[in-house]
């Protein structure tokens, strides 16, 4: 992504922000994972978005209008000794000429200069609550300008959250964001490729997971988030991430797992049986998913409101589960009473983007909102028969299915962004025959 996205992005926010106000968006922080060792480090989205800037320690301070420049960056200043243990930093040269900044500072400056920053603007824009850490530092600088109210400082009488504005920008993405999208998209569908084709009975989850984990890194990609690898019952377990189970023949295996390009993710689930050929429960239960699924997508396009996939997906869900004597009544009865939360209790999507579960709004004015282009959003739905569900035949106990694409709201519909991977039965069903 270019020097000019950024710009953009910033110049819009601060357009939306209007005189007389500023803008405090702080970058993310190293995470201790035990001792000496960090989580691989991940820059915050909201301040990535804005200035494309990865490194830890950094503050974007945005003043529109401000005559001796409106983005300052303050960052960490060069170090040789620090740069030959713990890597190059930009410095403020290079926030200057690599990443446009007007003004930069050493983040060493933050509290002597940011009082400055903020005399004489209204409104300060900053999300309160979000980063306990930091909001003690905000507060810190508001009264030591108080302090000074004698010398005529006066700081911004108003603060306000800075997440309606931006996230509200961050929901629609540009062009040069759907491309990565489609990337991420595209290296998250030939990881799953890569786990059908390998995956045999016998193996553990986290082998699987491995060939998940080649597959990004070989394109410069890291997991956008922990991958689900799980086999037999443990696909009916939502969040499982243990991944240390052996895989059975006879038995499906759901995997979501996406993968993260330049910051944007990528958010997939396949379905499949682990010994290549479906059983007929499996195949049943597996239809109806699938079935949910593409009439779910068929709702994705400008006009539709946010929950008319999901509504779809219900429907057709608990029409499937009615047909195969999973539930017993009148399909809108069950759908009233919410009886098929029993087999499918999420929800069929989110918005995706820089974040997996990305941010904007659901509702406006306490309705659903409608679809436009350039929202992109997963669709999700699934079964999940917990093994000893009461009132469930024997044979259908331990299956669980979802089945997810990410989709980008077009002018004339959506493109399915993640259809480089199977989801049709018979289709899987031949890949795998392929490898084995
Ligand atoms: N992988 C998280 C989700 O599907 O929402
Ligand atoms: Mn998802
Ligand atoms: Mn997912």
């Amino acid at each position: 992504m270019n020097k000019t996205e950024f710009q953009r992005r910033r110049q819009r926010l601060m357009k939306a922000m209007g005189r007389g106000s500023v803008a405090i968006v702080p970058a993310a922080e190293i995470q201790i994972r035990n001792r000496d060792a960090d989580y691989p480090f991940r820059q915050d989205s909201d301040f990535y978005y804005l200035t494309g800037f990865a490194e830890p320690e950094a503050v974007a301070v945005l003043i529109p209008g401000r005559k001796q420049g409106a983005y300052v960056l303050f960052s960490r200043a060069r170090d040789p000794l620090m740069e030959t243990w713990h890597g190059r930093r930009a410095g403020q040269k290079g926030a200057l000429e690599h990443y446009g900044a007007d003004q930069a500072y050493a983040i060493d400056e933050l509290d002597e200069l940011m009082p400055e920053l903020l005399d004489g603007c209204d409104t300060l824009y900053y999300t309160l609550g979000g980063r306990p850490d930091y909001d003690h530092q905000v507060i810190h600088w508001l009264t030591t300008m108080r302090e000074k109210a004698r010398a005529g400082v006066k700081p911004p009488a108003t603060i306000t959250a800075l997440d309606p504005l931006l996230h509200e920008q961050r929901l629609f993405k540009s062009k040069a964001e759907v491309q990565a999208m489609r990337r991420a998209a595209q290296v998250s569908a030939q990881a799953h490729t890569r786990a059908m084709l390998s995956c045999r009975p016998g193996q553990y989850e986290y082998q699987v997971e491995a060939e998940l984990l080649h597959e990004f890194r070989l394109h410069g990609c890291v997991p956008a988030y922990n991958s689900i690898v799980g086999g037999g019952e443990n696909g009916c377990i939502l969040h499982y991430v243990e991944n240390n189970a052996v895989l059975k023949a006879g038995d499906l295996l759901l995997i979501d797992a996406g993968a993260e390009y330049q910051h944007y993710a990528g958010d997939i689930t396949r379905t499949f049986p682990i010994n290549g050929r479906f059983t007929p429960e499996q195949r049943a239960l597996y239809d109806v998913v699938l079935k949910a699924q593409l009439a779910a997508i068929e709702q994705v396009r400008p006009g539709r409101r946010w929950n008319d996939p999901h509504d779809t997906a219900v429907r057709v869900l608990t029409q499937g589960l009615v047909k195969l004597g999973l539930l017993k009544g009148s399909v809108a009865g069950l759908i009233k009473d919410e009886a098929y939360r029993k087999f499918y209790m999420h929800r069929t999507g989110h918005w995706l983007g820089m974040d997996v579960h990305d941010v904007g709004d659901y509702k406006e004015k306490e309705q659903w909102r409608r679809l436009r282009p350039g929202m992109v959003l997963t669709v999700e739905p699934g079964l999940y028969i917990a093994p000893g569900s009461k009132g469930v035949a024997k044979r259908w106990w331990g299956i669980g299915i979802r089945i997810e694409d990410d989709v980008l709201v077009t002018a004339r519909g959506c493109e399915v962004l993640t259809r480089g991977v199977v989801k049709d039965p018979d289709a899987i069903e031949a890949l795998m025959a392929r490898s084995r």
